[in-house]
């Protein structure tokens, strides 16, 4: 077993951790704030070939593996988990199941430009009434021969603005259950798809969440992802890889807390000293650090089964659950140790605070991490 890193991951790693310092740090306060998203930093990085890290280049990706995926996704969330996530879901759970399961000319119109950077994906499952329980689809796509008529509402959409294509699960043949659910790629701009407004965030207020409307949508058949029936087996797939993308923005949100806290409790003077010669700091940091350190190496993990071919839901579940809620626990020990400084904008600890929150919940709660590993567990 090696715990080293190739020269390439380390200098993707560097690449991501210089471009977080460069162009995400200045004005992260004010674009969470002001809930902006980061559109401008986005283009960049699709620039530098983060929007489409595991695809081939055949595709217009990077081909990169999926250890340096999560080099990548710490780096950024240390940051800005805003545009982390946008990252996390055009790689994960756009590019991947475009790449897996697309046609060739689904690949060739949609992968590539969303590979390249050039435009951005969104992956719509839950819906108002069905989020965990999200084989309960109350949105139709009923089958007219050569197109579906797509009909309902999709909720807590991620990139539901910024994105130009937008894959959709939808039931078609509800007798069947799971096995009646259509994956579908749907183009911004189709008649009857409308956006709505912004949902105002505890955190990641930088990235647009939105609900989507449809009202029948013609999408043609050509746009169905996988066989008939596919769509549910399609999102669970997809989703394993985006778990370890949101395990590893739960790192990065914890590791970029604890580096702030580390660097604070070194400059803070109390009763004479640096509140870092305190023991109740140390031990404060020591265990920061090693629940870091064990979320790390989790993602790793999760991420070198999926390099290697080998199943990996249960390690991606593992990571995300433990991850989220290191980065809970890690946060909110760095804003104590900023003391009131922690709890004002200017020092960033409060927002990684808000924006940890989120790793607990989308791309399947913490609970749901639990009944997928528990199912494992129990074969
Ligand atoms: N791979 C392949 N197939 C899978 C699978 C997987 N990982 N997991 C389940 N399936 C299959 C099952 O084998 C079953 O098929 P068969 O009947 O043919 O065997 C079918 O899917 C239904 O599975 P279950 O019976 O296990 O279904 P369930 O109703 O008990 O639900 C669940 C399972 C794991 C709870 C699932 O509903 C789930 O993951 N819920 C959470 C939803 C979620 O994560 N949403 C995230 C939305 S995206 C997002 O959030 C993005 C973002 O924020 C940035
Ligand atoms: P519910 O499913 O109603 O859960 C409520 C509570 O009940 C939770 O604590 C849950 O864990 C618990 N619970 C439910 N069922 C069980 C059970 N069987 N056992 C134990 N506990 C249970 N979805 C997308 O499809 N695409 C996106 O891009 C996307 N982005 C998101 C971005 C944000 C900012 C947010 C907030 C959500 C996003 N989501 C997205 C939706 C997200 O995946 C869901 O919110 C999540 O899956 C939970 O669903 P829910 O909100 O309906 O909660």
């Amino acid at each position: 077993m090696y715990f080293e890193f190739t020269e390439e991951q380390m200098m993707i790693r560097q690449a991501a951790r210089e471009f977080a310092q460069t162009e995400l740090k200045p004005g992260v306060i004010e674009r969470d704030e002001h809930q902006k998203f980061p559109g401008e930093q986005i283009k960049k990085l699709g620039e530098l070939g983060f929007l489409g890290m595991m695809v081939s280049p055949e595709y217009g990706g990077s081909g990169m593996d999926a250890i340096s995926y999560v080099l990548v996704m710490e780096e950024l969330s240390k940051i800005d988990a805003s545009a982390s996530v946008v990252v996390s879901v055009n790689n994960s759970l756009v590019c991947f199941g475009l790449e897996k399961y697309g046609t060739e000319a689904q690949k060739q119109k949609y992968l590539l430009p969303l590979a390249k950077g050039e435009k951005i994906g969104a992956f719509c499952l839950s819906e108002p009434e069905a989020g965990s329980d999200a084989t309960s689809q109350k949105t139709t796509a009923v089958d007219m021969g050569d197109h579906y008529l797509l009909n309902g509402v999709k909720n807590w959409i991620t990139n539901g603005n910024s994105a130009s294509t937008y894959i959709v699960m939808a039931q078609t043949d509800a007798s069947k259950r799971h096995n009646g659910i259509n994956a579908l790629i749907v183009e911004k701009g189709m008649p009857g798809f409308t956006i709505g407004a912004k949902e105002n965030k505890m955190g990641i207020r930088g990235s647009d969440t939105h609900s989507l409307m449809f009202t029948d949508v013609k999408v043609p058949k050509e746009n169905r992802l996988g066989d008939e029936g596919f769509g549910f087996k399609f999102a669970m797939t997809t989703l394993e890889g985006g778990r370890i993308g949101i395990a590893s923005q739960a790192l990065g949100i914890a590791s970029g807390a604890y580096e702030l806290a580390v660097q604070y409790s070194k400059e803070r003077k109390a009763f004479g000293k640096t509140i870092a010669d305190l023991q109740a700091t140390q031990f404060k940091l020591a265990d920061m650090a090693t629940e870091i350190e064990a979320a790390r190496l989790l993602c790793l993990k999760a991420a070198w089964l999926k390099d290697k071919g080998l199943p990996y839901s249960q390690a991606s579940s593992m990571a995300k659950l433990y991850a989220s809620d290191v980065a809970m626990r890690v946060t909110v020990e760095a804003v104590q140790i900023h003391g009131g400084y922690g709890f004002v904008k200017d020092f960033h600890v409060e927002r990684l605070m808000r924006d940890a929150k989120i790793t607990q919940i989308y791309e399947g709660t913490s609970e749901i991490q639990r009944i997928v590993i528990s199912r494992e567990v129990l074969k």
